[in-house]
């Protein structure tokens, strides 16, 4: 039918284009030092894909590192785990660590395009070269007890253009390259070269660390978009993404700062679900940080136990755009609008209808016999052993 296939074609055009990229930070260990494995990522990209509430839209994983944790210069796991579930690539190189640490990420990043090709290099979406490495520098991190070195703007210049020099000629020569710091750190004229150096900036904001603010809950919002326009600002029209953010669900009172489900959940709704309308790019901190460790605070939308099998601490769900509003204005005003906004009802109606349809998420690969664990009494289970 030409009507239904012109639908399909114009929600198709739609979703396409409506697809920032939405996914959690995931790091390389467990809160014991113990490397992820490929099982590990695996489950953790399912889990982020079935979460209630989100429609199947988290399916884009940022790493910190190439490297596979307790190794020299092994490709990190989570390549294969993100082949496999098809989920979409932030790629990071730490560069806290020194030349030679660089020079071992490069020697990963090559490896990983090699061995897996396009499978691989298509699902990246960028590569962030580094992460916060330049706030580390700063006397606040230093004040705030921070140990990793950092690294000067200049050297962190290097180290970009040297990614950059080794996918020249690659599959992922034309992915855009960034780097992940704090608003603080761009806007700081002293770091101008790496801002230059960019294809995109990664912002990472935590209104509840902004202990110099008015913090509270209730001005969450707005201290968290003030950072982001910030960093917008010094971009100079360089896109922004945003690699980490989040409220903590547990943990101490920074400043007027509570740490709840409750007000984790007002920040989903507030910053999450305005960035998911507003259409940026969004890696929330966290999925789970409860695993083989208990942080505080802690940042997860899942509390301990099976990753897959506990509900999230909190509701996820945005809130709708809402039809009927504007309809019964329209009927107020006259009877040609009302008309007109009663077909765009229709339509997006349709387009909606066709995208869920679209949308509905092919069933996951099934896993060598998962049963879910019992949450051990420390309630650290993070997966599902002997996968
Ligand atoms: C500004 O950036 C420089 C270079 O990264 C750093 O040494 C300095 O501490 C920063 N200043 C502040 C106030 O953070
Ligand atoms: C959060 O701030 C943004 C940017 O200023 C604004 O557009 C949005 O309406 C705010 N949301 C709430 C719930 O205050």
């Amino acid at each position: 039918m030409r009507f239904s296939s012109t639908l399909i074609a114009a929600a198709a055009l739609l979703s396409s284009a409506e697809a920032a990229y939405k996914g959690f930070n995931y790091g390389a260990f467990f809160g014991n030092n113990q490397a992820k494995v490929y099982n590990d990522f695996r489950y953790e990209f399912e889990a982020a894909k079935a979460l209630p509430g989100t429609n199947g839209q988290f399916t884009s994983a940022r790493l910190y590192t190439m490297i596979q944790h307790g190794t020299t210069k092994d490709v990190i796991t989570a390549i294969q785990a993100a082949i496999d579930t098809n989920t979409q690539l932030l790629l990071g190189i730490w560069t806290s660590a020194g030349q030679t640490i660089v020079d071992n990420e490069i020697s990963a990043l090559k490896t990983a395009i090699t061995k897996f090709g396009t499978k691989f290099t298509n699902l990246v979406v960028g590569i962030s070269v580094g992460s916060e490495d330049l706030y580390r520098i700063t006397p606040t991190a230093i004040a705030n007890g921070e140990k990793n070195p950092g690294v000067q703007p200049a050297q962190l210049v290097k180290y970009i253009n040297q990614v950059r020099t080794a996918i020249k000629g690659t599959g992922l020569a034309s992915k855009p390259i960034g780097h992940v710091d704090t608003w603080t750190a761009y806007v700081n004229a002293s770091n101008s070269a790496v801002v230059s150096a960019l294809d995109f900036l990664g912002v990472d904001a935590y209104p509840y660390w902004e202990t110099q603010h008015a913090n509270s809950i209730g001005n969450a919002n707005a201290t968290f978009y003030d950072a982001y326009k910030q960093t917008v600002k010094a971009g100079k029209g360089k896109p922004v993404w945003v690699t980490e953010t989040g409220w903590p669900v547990s943990g101490p009172k920074q400043n007027q700062a509570v740490a709840s489900k409750a007000n984790a959940r007002i920040y989903w709704e507030d910053v999450s679900c305005s960035l998911i309308k507003g259409n940026v790019n969004l890696f929330y901190y966290t999925l789970q940080d409860i695993q083989y460790t208990t942080p505080s605070p802690s940042f997860g939308i899942k509390p301990g136990g099976d990753l897959k099998a506990v509900s999230p601490n909190f509701d996820l769900s945005c809130p709708k755009v809402s039809y009927t509003a504007p309809f019964l204005l329209s009927s107020l005003l006259s009877p040609l609008l009302l008309l007109l906004m009663y077909n765009l009802f229709i339509v997006s109606w349709v387009v909606h209808a066709m995208l869920s349809a679209l949308s509905t998420e092919e069933p996951l690969l099934a896993l060598p016999s998962h049963s879910p664990q019992p949450v051990a009494p420390s309630n650290w289970i993070a997966r599902a052993n002997g996968m």
